[in-house]
């Protein structure tokens, strides 16, 4: 699937999840809509998620009958790309984007009529105010967000009938390989309760494989509370 083709650019909107399901009205996807600016971006649990210009900012409309480890698949395009520039980058599962334990980028699906698939990097935008959790590509190398953009699209474009063929399990092991949280003790919270436990790798949907105490769990939904070295 070519995802260069239509792509809607603005300079500034609330949030371009909410502006792609305004454009889902009249146009068929795939397409995305990027801004420059986002007054209200939103990240994963509600969280805010600061966009000021310089960040890279778009979602993804796409007709997919089956997300199950879509969110996870994502985050392969990405880091490839992102690792040509910055060797560290990694993956804290499910899909934020990291150096170190700080947030370089994040991934936030939605599904509605149409699956919505948003993508926020920090890359030439200053994240000051956030400095103890997040990082920008700016920190360590210069680099253009126009660079980053089409060499994602260009990344995705070629693996995703991939994943439309196989799902997540032809990039288990690349995802694993890149995953910080591999074999570290690690807590997640699960909504309910946390647990702790090592995490040992990712199963072929995605999901997170916990060792309780010897006793394997499957984590499909959750979020890492943290992990230690
Ligand atoms: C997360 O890590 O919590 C996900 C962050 C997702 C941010 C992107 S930026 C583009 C799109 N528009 C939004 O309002 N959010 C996503």
């Amino acid at each position: 699937m070519e995802l260069k083709r239509n792509i809607i650019t603005v300079y500034e909107t609330s949030s371009t999840m909410d502006l792609a399901k305004e454009f889902s009205k009249i146009f068929l996807p795939p397409f995305i809509v990027r801004a420059f600016i986002q007054t209200k971006g939103r990240g994963q649990y509600e969280r805010k998620w600061q966009s000021t210009y310089g960040g890279l900012y778009f979602t993804e409309v796409l007709d997919l009958n089956n997300i199950l480890g879509f969110s996870t698949f994502l985050s392969i395009p990405i880091l490839r790309v992102l690792k040509r520039f910055v060797e560290k980058v990694k993956v804290k599962w499910p899909n934020d984007i990291v150096i170190e334990k700080k947030k370089l980028g994040g991934i936030l699906v939605e599904k509605s009529n149409f699956t919505y698939a948003g993508i926020g990097l920090n890359v030439q935008n200053d994240v000051k105010d956030f400095v103890n959790f997040s990082v920008s590509l700016k920190d360590f190398v210069d680099i253009d967000k126009e660079t980053i953009f089409w060499a994602i699209l260009e990344e995705e474009s070629n693996l995703i009938d991939k994943f439309f063929e196989n799902g997540f399990k032809n990039f288990k092991k690349e995802y694993e390989e890149n995953l910080a949280i591999l074999n570290k003790k690690t807590k997640v919270n699960l909504g309910y309760k946390v647990v702790e436990g090592v995490v040992v790798g990712v199963g072929n949907s995605g999901e997170l494989l916990l060792d309780e105490n010897g006793k394997i769990t499957d984590i499909f939904s959750g979020s890492i509370v943290n992990f230690y070295e």
